[in-house]
């Protein structure tokens, strides 16, 4: 099992209530994270990327530290964690990605990865003037695929020739090369998102409800086996880590009731735009009712472990057990001291780390 931090680049990480710590984005408080994360001896640390965030109380995401620049900072002050900025492809040519990608591989000296974003929030893109219109909902997956072709071959070859759908390069230039193969993780959750992943991907994140964990591995793991492929699947969760189990309900609880509702309604009401069926739109809508543990709109519809240090160790068990997942991406309400917690009192506890 490896575990990987969901990095708070944009405001106030990624629960919508002021019942948790609100705040503006910072290089420290991302740095000190990931030192504390590298130190515990967590494998890895993604940024995502929002140009566009949620208002309400707390402004929700309405500060986001650029992906790229953060990691490429991040790669400076750490030694040995994994690194995986986000991409969202309509915001960058895939020349200039690659080229990125390259130097933070070389700063970090060999430690970066690419998380593929699609784009699934048209207004971050249209106040730019970059969304190519609705169709693009339904089409992201093919421009995904297109797009990775171009980043693979010019990682391989340093140069590529492409007439596309989307793309046309005629003899792309793109020196030095990375100093290895660049994992890919991707978070679609559609059949076509998933899809993707199994053709080009190396690693997947599944979301929602715990009880679609299990299904959504087999799924991506069966897609995958079908192309030929290896997929690694990861659950993404947040964790609410308290020193005994009444008080990480005391704390869960104020979240709950301190919800930023006016935030959770424009992000419902963005998602609503979203005409790819099954994905991680149609999973938001659906979880302003879902139980916390289950993946409430509070915690962005991501399900919550919560609890004492042995409570939390043994949820992360059963998951383990029950769903056959290879990893957990967690976000917590506060960072810092959370992830010293999860690596002192969860970490040496669990069973399915000491096993491999
Ligand atoms: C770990 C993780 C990271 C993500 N990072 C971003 C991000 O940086 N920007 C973004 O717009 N969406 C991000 N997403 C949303 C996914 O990319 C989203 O699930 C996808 O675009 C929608 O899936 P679908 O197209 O199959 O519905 C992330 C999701 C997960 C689980």
């Amino acid at each position: 099992m490896k575990f990987g931090v969901f990095l708070p680049n944009g405001s106030n990480g990624y629960i919508l209530s002021a019942g948790s710590p609100v705040y503006t984005p910072t290089f420290e408080h991302n740095k000190a994270i990931s030192i504390e994360a590298e130190k515990q001896g967590l494998d890895f640390v993604l940024s995502m990327m929002k140009f566009r965030g949620f208002g309400g109380e707390t402004g929700f995401w309405d500060a986001c530290l650029e992906s790229f620049t953060l990691m490429a900072g991040l790669a400076g002050v750490t030694n040995k964690i994994e690194l995986f900025p986000s991409i969202a492809l309509l915001s960058q040519h895939p020349a200039v990605t690659a080229r990125m990608i390259a130097t933070i591989d070389d700063i970090s000296d060999g430690r970066c990865g690419l998380n593929i974003v699609t784009g699934w929030n048209s207004p971050e893109y249209k106040q730019m003037n970059l969304w190519p219109g609705d169709s693009h909902y339904e089409h992201r997956y093919e421009y995904a695929t297109e797009y990775l072709h171009i980043l693979k071959t010019l990682w391989k070859d340093g140069r590529c020739t492409h007439n596309g759908e989307f793309f046309q390069l005629n003899d792309c230039r793109m020196y030095p090369t990375p100093s290895r193969e660049i994992p890919i993780v991707c978070a679609g959750q559609s059949p076509t998102g998933k899809q993707f992943v199994a053709d080009s991907g190396d690693f997947q994140f599944v979301t929602g409800p715990k009880a679609k964990v299990k299904p959504g591995v087999a799924d991506i793991k069966r897609r995958a086996q079908k192309a030929g492929r290896n997929v690694g699947v990861f659950a993404l969760m947040q964790m609410v880590i308290a020193d005994t189990d009444d008080e990480a309900v005391r704390l869960t609880q104020e979240i709950v009731q301190r919800a930023d509702i006016g935030a959770i309604e424009n992000m419902v009401s963005s998602a609503t735009m979203d005409t790819n069926k099954e994905g991680t739109s149609d999973a938001l809508k659906g979880a302003l009712e879902e139980s916390v543990e289950e993946g409430n709109m509070v915690f962005m519809a991501v399900p919550v472990i919560l609890g004492s240090p042995e409570t939390i160790a043994a949820q992360i068990d059963k998951v383990a057990v029950d769903t056959g997942i290879d990893g957990i991406c967690f976000s917590w309400p506060d960072f810092v001291p959370n992830i010293k917690q999860f690596g002192e009192e969860v970490l040496p506890r669990l069973q399915c780390i000491n096993a491999t």
